[in-house]
């Protein structure tokens, strides 16, 4: 399907968006926070207009995707991006090579985006950070009435005008209606061994960046000694009450 779409791929993203691509791009850096001579993964990067906005720090970032099509575009377009065609649940990668991951939009096309999340954390280095910039449910019962009436009546007739390849979006809405709200998808990134996990809402909760440490060493050698000292800066389920000591 992104083989299909990749011709007009970047511009009809903009016009779906309404221009708001480029905020959640922006925000997507300042989250990952590149430093030159780091080494980034950007995961699901499609034609690499993500790693593009990476790059410009000086960092070394390796784009990955699945799809044929969309690496050939972004080559095309991006020639100083290493490109890897790659599928996220099986990374050829070793354990520890890169000082960031970060994947946009992209996770929530990977059939099994949990065992992606493992992978992440274990091509990161001890310390290293995960940025996932992703659709997510405007926690404003008005907006996401608002939103779910964009997706169901506007962005179709956008898509139609817009697209190389209408069809392929009908998909769209449903996998964004589909996906899980920050809450869970919190879950999910701490589940998959990451501490320090926490999101923000942006454009009113229409898309949501995660973000999450794989421990260092240290933290890691701390945290099993002590099995409950992971961080979490989002809440955790509520802990089970302490069962008291029964009176003698
Ligand atoms: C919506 S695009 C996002 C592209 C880019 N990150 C951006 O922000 O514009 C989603 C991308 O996920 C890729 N993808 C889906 N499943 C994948 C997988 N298992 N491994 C790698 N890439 C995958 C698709 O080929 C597509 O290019």
């Amino acid at each position: 399907m992104f083989d299909d779409v990749a011709r007009h791929y970047d511009r009809t993203n903009s016009v779906l968006s309404l221009g708001n691509s480029l905020i959640w791009r922006v925000l997507t850096v300042r989250a990952v926070a590149p430093q030159a001579g780091e080494r980034i993964l950007d995961l699901a990067a499609g034609t690499g207009t993500s790693s593009v906005a990476l790059a410009k720090s000086g960092a070394h970032v390796v784009a990955v995707d699945f799809s044929a099509g969309m690496i050939e575009v972004g080559k095309r377009k991006h020639p100083s991006i290493e490109f890897v065609q790659a599928d996220a649940t099986a990374l050829p990668f070793k354990t520890g090579e890169f000082d960031a991951v970060t994947i946009s939009f992209g996770l929530r096309n990977i059939v099994d985006p949990k065992k992606a999340l493992k992978e992440m954390y274990r091509v990161l280095k001890p310390g290293g950070r995960l940025v996932v910039c992703e659709f997510s449910k405007p926690p404003v019962a008005i907006l996401r009435a608002g939103y779910n009436a964009y997706l169901k009546y506007v962005m179709p007739a956008v898509v139609d005008a817009a697209s190389s390849n209408p069809q392929a979006y009908g998909y769209l809405a449903e996998s964004i209606a589909d996906w899980p709200d920050q809450t869970i998808l919190s879950q999910w990134i701490r589940g998959a061994g990451f501490t320090r996990v926490a999101y923000r809402n942006v454009t009113a909760g229409v898309v949501a960046l995660h973000r999450g440490r794989k421990p260092s060493r240290s933290t890691r050698s701390r945290a099993a000694s002590k099995p409950d000292a992971t961080e979490a800066e989002t809440p955790s389920p509520t802990p089970p009450p302490t069962p008291r000591k029964p009176k003698p």
